[in-house]
């Protein structure tokens, strides 16, 4: 074959198949782009006023120990049935080339909520997400919106304020009784004239703050643990490197480092206390 045909060849078939692209739909005709998103906008105040962790482990008990455990260890009765569905890397590995083997799906382990060093990378929004969704590829069904995991349509089986009460039940088996009232201590002689004692900015100390920061005059932001759209997002590691490293911002110096002064042990106990200005931790926990 002439490399001319083979070229002309290639052409006709490029031009045939460009025949072939899919029509891009942009825009729907139910609802123009310009129309406000109206329900669907976040409100404000995401998190609830202070979830309630006693109220959480009743619905802890009832729905979820079976997976997590009665003491969220990870060790419930049905922990060591539960599979990864569509799990395992030989059959992922060959569906990459369009072969699909029959083979028994990958074990699936509850998170243990008393394991640190995964509870201190987890903002509660992370845990807010993973309850209402369940988690893609593991036994974790979706507890939220109807349609998600294995929760397939009815209404959903947790309501938003549930799932805050219940994700801060998980929440506080990363810490003890001990831990937060050494923080409650360290916090109260060396926080709080600053942050104050309820966590709010208006410590004695906050009026020559104000002038520095607007937001803190505000009562909102970094450094206002009562803000609790700013705590949701937060995750522990955050909170504890700047304790550690204090704060600067613009050449201002904001906050002094506390790695000096404070032991790593005091320094996140202080960090687990500052999360109970947004939640009330349950009674094993007070
Ligand atoms: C059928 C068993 C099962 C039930 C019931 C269940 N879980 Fe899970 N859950 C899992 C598994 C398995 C994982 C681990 C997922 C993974 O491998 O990432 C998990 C993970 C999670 C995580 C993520 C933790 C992290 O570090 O990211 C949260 C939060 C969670 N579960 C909360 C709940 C809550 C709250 C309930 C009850 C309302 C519940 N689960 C009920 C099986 C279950
Ligand atoms: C001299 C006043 C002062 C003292 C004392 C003080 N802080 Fe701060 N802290 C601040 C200011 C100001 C900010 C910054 C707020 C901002 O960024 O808007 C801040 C921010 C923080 C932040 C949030 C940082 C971020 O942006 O992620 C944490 C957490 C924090 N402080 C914890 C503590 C702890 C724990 C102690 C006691 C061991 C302490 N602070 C003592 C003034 C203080």
């Amino acid at each position: 074959m002439s490399p001319l045909f083979v070229i002309g060849l290639l052409a006709t078939a490029a031009l045939l198949l460009s025949g072939c692209q899919p029509k891009l739909q942009t825009g729907s005709a139910e609802r123009p782009s310009f129309a406000p998103l109206g329900t669907h906008a976040v409100k404000y105040n995401f998190m609830p006023e202070k979830p309630n962790a006693d109220e959480g482990e009743k619905i802890y008990q009832a729905r979820c120990a079976v997976c997590h455990g009665a003491d969220g260890h990870g060790e419930g009765p049905m922990a060591k049935t539960l599979v990864a569905p569509h799990k395992n890397p030989l059959t992922d590995t060959f569906a990459l080339f369009r072969a699909h083997l029959e083979q028994p799906s990958l074990p699936s382990r509850p998170a243990r909520f008393n394991n640190l060093d995964q509870m201190r990378l987890n903002s509660p929004f992370a845990l807010y997400e993973t309850i209402y969704r369940g988690r893609p590829h593991t036994a974790m069904p979706g507890f939220g919106h109807p349609s998600y995991g294995a929760n397939d349509a009815g209404p959903p089986r947790l309501h938003t304020e549930e799932t805050w009460n219940v994700l801060f039940w998980e929440w506080s088996r990363a810490t003890t009784k001990a831990k937060l009232d050494a923080g409650q201590r360290i916090y109260e002689a060396q926080c709080a004239s600053c942050h104050g004692l309820a966590g709010d900015g208006k410590g004695p100390k906050s009026d020559e703050i104000r002038q520095k920061i607007w937001t803190w005059g505000r009562g909102v932001g970094p450094g206002i643990f009562t803000d609790r759209d700013w705590m949701a997002y937060r995750k522990p590691v955050d909170l504890y490197q700047a304790v550690a490293q204090g704060v600067q911002r613009r050449g201002l110096k904001l906050m002094d480092p506390y790695a000096e002064k404070l032991s790593s042990g005091e320094m996140w106990s202080v960090v687990d206390y500052i999360w109970t200005f947004v939640y009330t931790p349950p009674a094993d926990r007070r």
